[in-house]
């Protein structure tokens, strides 16, 4: 063998090794995530046998029991009880805390990384008070009970206008939060068809607002979304390789490629 045969040989392994380590990803990532009622699930969430790089950091589902996974938004930990497939990148969470115990030993307000998520205008605000007296102006329905340490005490909700008429009485209790919840069953609860407990524990919406317009453009040139490894950029993994923005389509160059928005589709 001479040193161009060599040469050519050797040259054509790596292409075939790189190629076919990246075909690895491309058909990795168009695995999606499913848990429990949540399926079928894409960039850029993660978790669960799809690795970070099909994703995007801040978006792993953490799978347990096969319930409604877990995600973690600057450090609060939400159950995620919905994840919109239908062009709307949108998820309904809850805080994990409140839905499991109305009266949580200590009550946070929810805050969320804004680079990443901002609240759909779909919600909207309850005020809760923990720990006050017996208030009688505030009608009885918007009364809880609370066991505490310190024994039983009452807690309330309200929305933000009633919560500005009853302030002055609501300057005993100890502790007050804001939690988003979701309109509809906002409805619900003050037309007396569903319980506080029951609206909170449907949650409230989300957007999540990371690459979605390039990785609408990676997927319709059949491509598969992901992210570098240490970079955490947008990646678009193709059938060759992984190129910054779409797949080269034959007879196309990526540039002209037209970015159409259409729904969510698992390329
Ligand atoms: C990607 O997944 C979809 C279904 O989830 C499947 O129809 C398609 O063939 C997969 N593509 C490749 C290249 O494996
Ligand atoms: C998510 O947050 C919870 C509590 O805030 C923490 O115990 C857990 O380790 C976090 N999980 C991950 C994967 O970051
Ligand atoms: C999840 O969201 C979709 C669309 O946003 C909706 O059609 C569906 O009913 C929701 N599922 C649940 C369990 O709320
Ligand atoms: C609810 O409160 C949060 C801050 O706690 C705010 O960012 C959000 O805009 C409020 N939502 C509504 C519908 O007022
Ligand atoms: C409140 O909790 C204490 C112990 O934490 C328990 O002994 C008591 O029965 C509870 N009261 C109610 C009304 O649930
Ligand atoms: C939650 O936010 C409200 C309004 O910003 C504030 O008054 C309250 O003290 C906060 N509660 C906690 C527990 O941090
Ligand atoms: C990312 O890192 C993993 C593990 O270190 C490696 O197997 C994989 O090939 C890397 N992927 C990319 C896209 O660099
Ligand atoms: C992009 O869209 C325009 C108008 O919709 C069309 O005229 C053009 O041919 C398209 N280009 C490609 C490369 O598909």
């Amino acid at each position: 063998m001479d040193a161009n045969t060599f040469f050519f040989f050797f040259s054509a392994s790596i292409i075939f090794i790189a190629y076919s380590h990246e075909n690895d990803h491309f058909l990795e990532c168009n695995g999606t995530f499913n848990c429990g009622t949540i399926q079928g699930i894409g960039y850029p969430f993660w978790g669960s046998g799809r690795p970070l790089y099909c994703g995007h950091r801040g978006f792993e589902l953490i799978c347990q029991e096969n319930q409604s996974p877990f995600i973690n938004i600057s450090s609060q930990r939400f159950r995620v009880l919905n994840i919109s497939r239908t062009g709307t990148e949108m998820m309904t969470i809850a805080p994990v805390d409140i839905w499991e115990d109305p009266c949580p030993q200590h009550p946070y307000n929810v805050s969320l990384d804004h680079s990443l998520f901002d609240f759909a205008a779909t919600n909207q605000n309850l005020t809760l008070f923990y720990d006050c007296p017996l208030e009688d102006d505030i009608p009885s329905q918007n009364r809880f009970m609370c066991n505490t340490s310190n024994g039983d005490s009452y807690a309330y909700y309200l929305d933000e206008s009633s919560s500005r008429i009853h302030r002055s009485e609501l300057e005993d209790c100890s502790t007050a939060i804001i939690l988003p919840v979701n309109q509809r069953e906002l409805d619900e609860l003050w037309s007396g068809k569903e319980k506080i407990v029951d609206a909170w524990n449907k949650g409230f919406d989300v957007i999540y607002v990371k690459d979605m317009i390039p990785c609408m453009a990676c997927r319709s040139s059949g491509g598969v979304c992901g992210s570098h490894n240490t970079s955490f950029e947008f990646i678009c993994f193709c059938f060759d390789q992984p190129y910054s923005k779409s797949c080269l389509v034959p007879g196309m160059s990526a540039s002209s490629l037209n970015i159409s928005i259409h729904p969510f589709r698992e390329a």
